[in-house]
């Protein structure tokens, strides 16, 4: 049997039946925060595809938290329901439902992307005021954020620990915190954004309270499930946030009890210099997982089954997380079975498709 067809148990109680997770991916397509019809299609036909576990996308914790005023969001008790009935569904074709917890801070505010990149101003409909670690936009021009006070911080990772406890009421067994790509935890951690005076900026160890808060806050509420933490490990920046100071954070998630590290990059700053090819961040994760001996997860441009079993072999990471692949392709686990030679027990309902005859 191939490695990516071999469980992995992420904790105490969660075993992954397959080493391919749907990477986290916005879809713009929310009211008010509830996920809708477009949202059930998407998610259950990945699990019906056979991926072990779903990493929904990026879901706000605040309204203010949302890239767009089209995002998933977790705010309010009224959310909960909705994702019950998609957690629900998940689960039933044996996958593990995760939801990632997220706060854009000043790179919200934003268009849908297939309507325009901009910053809608604070003053425009779909439009509010950001916050940040930092007084300063994300692009020179912009609205600047407001920078958090210290109470104003201790109150958002109260909303982590209330999103997290809404999360688990709905029946997830994965959390994430989105702690990559520029967004707000990801604000606190690199020195090119973060320029507070106070405990939350200036030396790593107050670069890193916010999210070792946040950590904390939400294992106040969480038993049986697993948590895990997507970082940026470089900045692609000179003197930014990189894979060094992502080798010490992750030590010290994996002290409190942070069962896996997804391994992204980017983000931060927009004069970032990043050589996108593929498994470009692939050598984040071995090095996370060789110097820390916590599970780690490639991805980035993974889009090839055998290509996918390489770096399992190779020891470079322990889970593959699948984005845009899983975009063209919703049953691209079974089509990897096929190509790796693994007999996977394919759904009654389409088991009659598995095979090329004419009977
Ligand atoms: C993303 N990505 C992303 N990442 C994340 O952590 N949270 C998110 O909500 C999103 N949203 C999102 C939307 C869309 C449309 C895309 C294409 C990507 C990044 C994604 O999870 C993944 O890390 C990258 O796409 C790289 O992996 P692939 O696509 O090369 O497999």
């Amino acid at each position: 049997m191939s490695k990516l067809f071999e469980s992995i148990q992420i904790n105490d109680t969660i075993t992954l039946k397959n080493r391919l997770i749907m990477s986290p991916m916005c879809q713009y397509s929310s009211e008010d925060g509830f996920p809708l019809a477009w949202h059930f299609t998407h998610y259950i036909s990945r699990a019906v595809g056979n991926v072990a576990a779903i990493i929904q996308e990026a879901t706000a914790v605040v309204p203010e938290g949302r890239i767009s005023a089209e995002d998933l969001g977790i705010w309010k008790d009224e959310h909960i329901a909705s994702y019950q009935k998609l957690t629900t569904e998940i689960k039933k074709y044996n996958c593990v439902p995760g939801i990632q917890l997220a706060h854009a801070g000043r790179k919200a505010s934003t268009q849908k992307p297939w309507v325009g990149k901009d910053q809608i101003k604070s003053t425009e409909p779909n439009g509010w005021k950001t916050v940040s670690s930092t007084n300063q936009p994300f692009i020179d021009g912009d609205e600047a954020p407001h920078q958090l006070t210290t109470t104003e911080i201790k109150a958002v990772i109260v909303e982590f620990g209330k999103a997290t406890e809404r999360a688990l009421k709905a029946g997830y067994e994965i959390i994430e915190i989105h702690g990559a790509h520029g967004y707000l935890v990801h604000q606190f951690l690199s020195p090119l954004i973060n320029n507070r005076t106070d405990e939350y900026g200036g030396s790593f160890e107050n670069r890193i309270r916010f999210v070792l808060e946040i950590v904390d806050e939400m294992k106040k509420y969480m038993t049986t499930q697993s948590l895990w933490v997507r970082l940026s490990a470089s900045d692609w920046a000179e003197n930014g946030w990189d894979i060094a100071q992502t080798v010490e954070l992750s030590k010290i998630l994996k002290s409190k009890g942070v069962d896996v590290i997804d391994c992204s990059s980017g983000g931060a700053v927009d004069y970032q210099q990043i050589e996108v090819k593929k498994n470009y961040q692939v050598p984040f994760a071995n090095a996370i997982k060789n110097e820390v001996n916590i599970i780690t997860g490639a991805v980035g441009l993974i889009f090839e089954a055998k290509q996918a079993e390489e770096i399992l072999q190779n020891n470079e990471a322990d889970l593959i997380l699948l984005g845009r692949e899983l975009l063209r392709n919703p049953y691209f686990v079974l089509d990897a079975a096929k190509v790796l030679g693994d007999d996977l027990k394919w759904l009654p309902q389409y088991e009659r498709a598995k095979n090329n005859h004419y009977k």
